[in-house]
């Protein structure tokens, strides 16, 4: 029998690696929700600087681009687009990641962002992962979990897909361990919107689970709150 959801709002955030995006994206398959990957709005933004040649900041947050989603026919991705242009690989290098934080510390940026996430969200059923959904951009969603996982793990998984991804030179696993504890470090400590767990959040640590395990787990939470 098929399980009828109400409109829904999961909200799955955690650190870099922790296997929120994978998850997330299994979830939203299985219960027929959206997908959404906030993580990719941010750096979309984030490419936008780097393209303009890295203008001001005061210069930069005038003229702020459009992100928008979609759903690519074929493989049902989460597509991003900057200004129209599908932007989906492109916002995975190392000069955005190395960026992004920075730009997504920004207010104008996030107000932007949030804004259009609360909108998405407000209209359909979603799985939204990212840093601060469950805190700052939904605090009254249905299921919040925040994921973590060991540093090792994460760092693994991380080289993993960017040797799926072909990117190139690929780093060593000493220095992207460094490289995320540093982005994890600047996310939890910015000022607006840290990544932190919300205090009503499930607690989900993926160090020794696979990703169909997890995403069980959250698909009984998600039972467990509609049934109730
Ligand atoms: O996939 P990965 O863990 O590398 O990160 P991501 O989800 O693509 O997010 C990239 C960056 O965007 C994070 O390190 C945060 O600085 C920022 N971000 C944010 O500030 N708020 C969100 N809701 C999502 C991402």
């Amino acid at each position: 029998m098929n399980e009828q959801f109400a409109h829904m709002i999961i909200a799955i955030d955690g650190p870099a690696g922790s296997g929120k995006s994978t998850t997330a994206r299994l979830v939203a398959k299985k219960l027929g929700f959206i997908y959404v990957d906030t993580g990719a709005m941010y750096r979309a933004v984030t490419l936008y600087w780097l393209e303009q040649g890295k203008p001001s900041i005061q210069e930069f947050i005038l003229n702020l681009p459009i992100i928008t989603l979609g759903i690519h026919p074929e493989t049902h991705e989460q597509q991003t687009f900057l200004n129209g242009i599908d932007v989906s690989g492109k916002i995975r290098s190392r000069e955005v990641t190395e960026n992004v934080s920075y730009i997504s510390s920004l207010k104008p940026v996030r107000e932007k962002m949030v804004e259009m996430q609360r909108n998405i969200g407000n209209s359909q059923s979603v799985v939204m992962d990212g840093r601060d959904i469950g805190t700052a951009v939904f605090p009254n969603a249905d299921v919040k979990i925040f994921m973590i996982a060991d540093i090792q793990e994460r760092a693994m998984r991380r080289l993993q897909e960017m040797k799926i991804q072909s990117i190139m030179p690929l780093p060593s696993l000493a220095d992207l361990m460094e490289t995320i504890k540093q982005r994890d470090a600047f996310d939890s400590s910015r000022e607006i919107d840290p990544l932190k767990k919300a205090d009503d959040a499930v607690l989900l640590d993926t160090s020794k689970l696979s990703i169909e395990d997890q995403a069980t787990k959250i698909i009984e939470l998600v039972h467990t709150f509609n049934n109730q």
